[in-house]
């Protein structure tokens, strides 16, 4: 079973790099925005195959969420050629557009995979503050995956911005972000009260990184996920970072409140 599901990930993957190909330039190298969005597809797969081991999946829940990892995130490349953005407010909400492209591609049918209609959900769901009720428990494992596995990628990529940008220099490096304002106390009320934060009350540099830090208090739906995190010392390196940036002491408070609850899923997974 697990070959067979295998081989329709690979048919899938085939189907995938065929359509990226439509993007490559004459000499056969693609932009370098689609790039980056090419590598993050890569490692979203490779964390969400590390969960999917990790939570024990079955046969079926496991191909479906390795199939919505590969492509949920499909429409950035056509959203980048046609609006120059990845901002979603500025152009069209990207996770519609992926599942739209994917539906009518036909790949999922092409390729067999046993649970299209899961698949797209998960691939709609993934950027939305929160999944609707009542999912089916496949569609819910694939949905759950993917924004975990999506997450985990996230804390990688901001970590490679801030080394390899003049980030206290160059405001484009975060979206025009001031790097020298504290963190906007609605954001803090929110993850003290383990709630997910509205990406309307970024007003700085510190509170994006606050909202990943969020993430790890309130986020993270899977114990592998928090294990993970904890094993790759992302909220260390926000501490860190948000120390160099705020001597607001919201900081720690927030962060110690992100230790606990990562130190429980490695603990849980040790015992
Ligand atoms: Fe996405």
């Amino acid at each position: 079973m697990k070959q067979c599901g295998d081989a329709r990930q690979e048919a899938l993957r085939r189907l995938y790099d065929g359509y990226v190909d439509t993007y490559r330039l004459q000499d056969g190298t693609l932009p370098r925005m689609m790039q980056l969005k090419l590598a993050h597809t890569g490692f979203v797969v490779k964390n969400a195959m590390l969960i999917a081991d990790g939570e024990t999946f079955d046969a079926l829940e496991r191909e479906t969420s390795l199939a919505a990892a590969l492509l949920h995130d499909t429409g950035r490349y056509e959203q980048l050629k046609r609006y120059n953005t990845f901002r979603d407010s500025d152009s069209v909400d990207h996770a519609v557009f992926s599942h739209d492209i994917v539906k009518a591609s036909g790949w999922l049918e092409e390729s067999g995979v046993a649970r299209p209609d899961a698949v797209l959900g998960a691939i709609l769901y993934h950027n939305r503050r929160d999944l609707p009720e009542g999912l089916d428990s496949v569609t819910l494992a694939a949905s759950q995956t993917v924004r975990d596995a999506d997450k985990l990628d996230i804390f990688r990529v901001l970590q490679h911005e801030i080394a390899t940008t003049d980030w206290r220099n160059d405001r484009q490096a975060f979206w025009n972000l001031a790097t020298e304002d504290p963190p906007n106390p609605e954001v803090i009320a929110c993850i003290e009260a383990r709630r997910p934060v509205d990406y309307q009350k970024i007003k700085s540099l510190s509170d994006f990184v606050l909202i990943q830090v969020g993430w790890m208090v309130a986020g993270l739906y899977y114990a592998t996920s928090r294990r993970l995190c904890a094993e790759r010392g992302h909220l260390k390196f926000r501490r860190d970072f948000l120390h160099q940036i705020t001597d607001d002491p919201a900081v720690d408070r927030v962060c110690d409140i992100a230790e606990r609850v990562l130190m429980e899923a490695e603990g849980g997974v040790a015992g």
